[in-house]
């Protein structure tokens, strides 16, 4: 990473990383709405290099969303090209782990079983995972809850075991759509701690969408703003502060500076 005296550096949207994990090329999205067409995002590009952590910044309703379906393959743009490791994406993919805006738990599985749930989707041997998906259960602080249903739990706590799930068969790649929206303050800070430590000790690329600007400059090596819809990418930052990034270090200058000039960015967007 290039030394510099500022934390906090504007780059050329759409600068070419060098061997992209994920890629995003003039992507456009319309929805066939009741009222005629919504044009959710237009030629949107982005890439995402491997075992880099890049958040998607941008206010509701300017097509986040929209994006992380496109990417997991749930859906297929209108026009543009979207591919992981050099494939096209062309549909839900095993090396991919996402976490939805919403939980989106089975009520009639246990916590555990949804956790397990993507190792079962790929035919993989859950009983050999269980042990792993306690973990995650712990790590997200359910642990005694592994053996609850989802309709047992807060809207906060199915969130968290969404996130376990979306982490329980190691993907390379994860997707998250604003996965700490729901959560209180303090188990927030806490998670964004973990998916720090997870994302150091594993590497893991990253396409974290948010509307946060403390989660993204804590979270991210890069930042892409989003204007509002129809979306697409109207500014680039790169976070030079030191890693691991601390919960004491957000009430420090280097950070307050970079969400400084990242809130006039996305007042501008
Ligand atoms: N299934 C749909 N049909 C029609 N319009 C949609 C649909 N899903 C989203 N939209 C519209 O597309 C735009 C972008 O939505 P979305 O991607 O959910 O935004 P964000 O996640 O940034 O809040 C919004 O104007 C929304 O109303
Ligand atoms: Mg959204």
């Amino acid at each position: 990473m290039a030394v510099s005296s500022s934390p906090f550096r504007v780059v050329t949207p759409g600068a070419a990383a060098a061997v992209p994990h994920l890629s995003v090329e003039g992507v456009s999205l319309s929805y066939q709405a009741s009222r005629g067409p919504v044009q959710a995002l237009d030629d949107l590009s982005l890439t995402v290099a491997q075992g880099e952590f890049v958040s998607v910044l941008g206010p509701s309703g300017c097509g986040k969303s929209t994006l992380l379906k496109l990417v997991s393959g749930l859906m297929r743009p209108t026009a543009g090209r979207i591919s992981l490791n050099g494939k096209e994406v062309t549909g839900t993919r095993s090396d991919v782990g996402i976490v939805f805006q919403k939980p989106t738990l089975l009520p009639w599985r246990t916590v555990l079983n949804n956790v397990l749930a993507p190792i079962r989707a790929m035919k993989g041997d859950a009983r050999a995972h269980t042990e792993n998906a306690l973990n995650l259960l712990t790590l997200v602080g359910l642990q005694e809850f592994a053996n609850n249903y989802p309709n047992e739990l807060s809207g906060g706590m199915q969130q968290r075991v969404a996130i376990a799930r979306g982490l329980a068969h190691d993907p390379g790649f994860l997707l998250m759509d604003e996965p700490f929206a729901a959560l209180d303050a303090l188990t927030r800070e806490h998670m964004m701690l973990e998916l720090q430590r997870i994302w150091l000790s594993r590497s893991k690329s990253v396409l974290f969408i948010t509307h946060s600007i403390p989660e993204a400059v804590f979270l991210s090596d890069r930042i892409l703003v989003m204007s509002s819809r129809p979306g697409r990418i109207v500014q680039e930052v790169r976070v030079e502060l030191p890693r691991p990034r601390t919960l004491e270090s957000m009430s420090e200058k280097p950070f307050n500076d970079c969400a400084k000039q990242l809130r006039q960015m996305f007042s501008k967007a």
